[in-house]
């Protein structure tokens, strides 16, 4: 059985904020995080390798965006020495994507242009349709297909990537689950993602599916060819289970690459499915994006006047964080932004108006994207 190495101590500790692959409550601080989870920060020789390696920096490198880690020097040795390794991160179908999805996403897209190495894009449509009462197959599968759309429309290389839809794949992929499943006892998953009577076997069964693709560039090479998996750190849990099994199947441990959660435009945390004011979503049509982004929560003042005397506060304004995140990638233009704010030159409704700008351009380019990758996505599917 699973040494279970990863997987231990795991919190039950009501008073943090719960962060797990399917809810994201509480005010989260990442740097317990990294604790509680027993990642490694990113930072010092390991980030510059991989700065240097890359041969240019990334704003989410810079601004600590991606922050955490597990092994990512056996990939960076990989890198260095010529050896193959292979990106691979997912999405789980349960409605259209939004911005939080595709930050990591951006991310990914930024390594494969370059290290030039292989994406394997999973969409768990058998996650989805088991954890949410409301949704069918039929459903999730639909919504597979459209995420599958807003990632490709990201650009990346048709040569170099797949998408891996699970309910289509299943002849190649359940032999590689049922072998991780073998190995993932009752009490671990239910010490790692809380589990109760009322889950269902589905769930149970589920994380052995997400491991899969961990494995599959090796199962399909016949030698190791490591994962990297970047996603945001909610993740986190099902691979570390993956990184438990790995050595018992005979496949490297998959290597990771956490990055925080874009938060909500209503002030908290991650963006939530269940209220879709708190997130632009990437099929939002301008009128409905400006009018979430004329409501968002701010870090502003009550009034004109006392917010020209006094100064936002950019630290708890999801305005800021957009733009931090996602749409202001040049340094020097944030942190005039930020003067701009703190100082009250900048007030929140111009703000608002500004970022919507920025978002609705970005937002054309990848709708028209996404409606050009359509006629192809059947070309990156993953076949049995
Ligand atoms: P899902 O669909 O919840 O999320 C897809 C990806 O988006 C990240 N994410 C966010 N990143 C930043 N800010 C946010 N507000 C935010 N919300 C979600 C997630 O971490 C994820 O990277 N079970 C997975 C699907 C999956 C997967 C994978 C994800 C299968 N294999 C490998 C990552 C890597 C899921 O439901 O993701």
């Amino acid at each position: 059985m699973v040494e279970n190495d990863e997987c231990k101590g795991e919190a039950k500790e009501e008073a943090k904020a719960k962060v797990t692959p399917w809810e994201v409550r509480g005010v989260v601080d990442y740097d317990e995080l990294v604790v509680r989870f027993g990642t490694t920060r990113l930072e010092g020789a390991t980030k510059r390798r991989l700065v240097e390696l890359a041969g240019e920096d990334h704003w989410m490198l810079r601004r600590d965006i991606f922050y955490s880690h597990r092994d990512l020097d056996t990939i960076l040795d990989r890198q260095s020495k010529g050896k193959p390794w292979a990106l691979y991160t997912g999405r789980g179908p349960s409605g259209h994507t939004h911005l939080g999805h595709v930050t990591p996403w951006m991310f990914n897209k930024w390594l494969q242009d370059r290290f030039r190495v292989p994406m394997f894009f999973q969409l768990t449509d058998d996650e989805k349709f088991v954890f949410n009462p409301e949704l069918t197959l039929e459903k999730t599968h639909e919504y597979a297909l459209e995420n599958a759309l807003d990632f490709l429309a990201l650009g990346f290389d048709p040569k170099l990537t797949k998408v891996v839809i699970d309910t289509d794949l299943i002849r190649t992929m359940y032999p590689i689950a049922l072998r991780a499943a073998k190995r993932i006892t009752f009490s671990t998953a239910r010490a790692v993602f809380g589990f109760t009577n009322e889950n269902n076997i589905g769930q149970l069964f589920y994380t052995s599916m997400q491991s899969v693709p961990a494995f599959l560039p090796s199962a399909l090479a016949g030698e190791e060819v490591p994962t990297l998996i970047p996603a945001a750190i909610d993740q986190d849990a099902h691979f570390r289970i993956t990184r438990d099994v790995a050595p018992h199947l005979g496949y490297p441990k998959p290597a990771l690459l956490h990055c925080k959660l874009l938060p909500s435009l209503l002030g908290g945390d991650k963006m939530s499915a269940s209220d879709p004011e708190s997130s632009i979503y990437t099929t939002d049509k301008p009128k409905v994006v400006r009018k979430k982004l004329m409501n968002a929560f701010t870090g502003g003042r009550v009034s004109v006047e006392e917010q020209r005397r006094l100064g936002a506060n950019p630290d708890i304004c999801p305005v800021f964080w957009y733009e931090h995140y996602l749409f202001e990638t040049d340094d020097a233009k944030l942190a005039d932004i930020e003067r701009r704010c703190r100082s009250g030159e900048l007030l929140c409704g111009e703000h608002k108006l500004a970022l919507y700008a920025k978002v609705e351009k970005w937002l054309e380019h990848h709708q028209s994207e996404r409606e050009r990758i359509r006629a192809h996505l059947d070309d990156f599917m993953m076949k049995d």
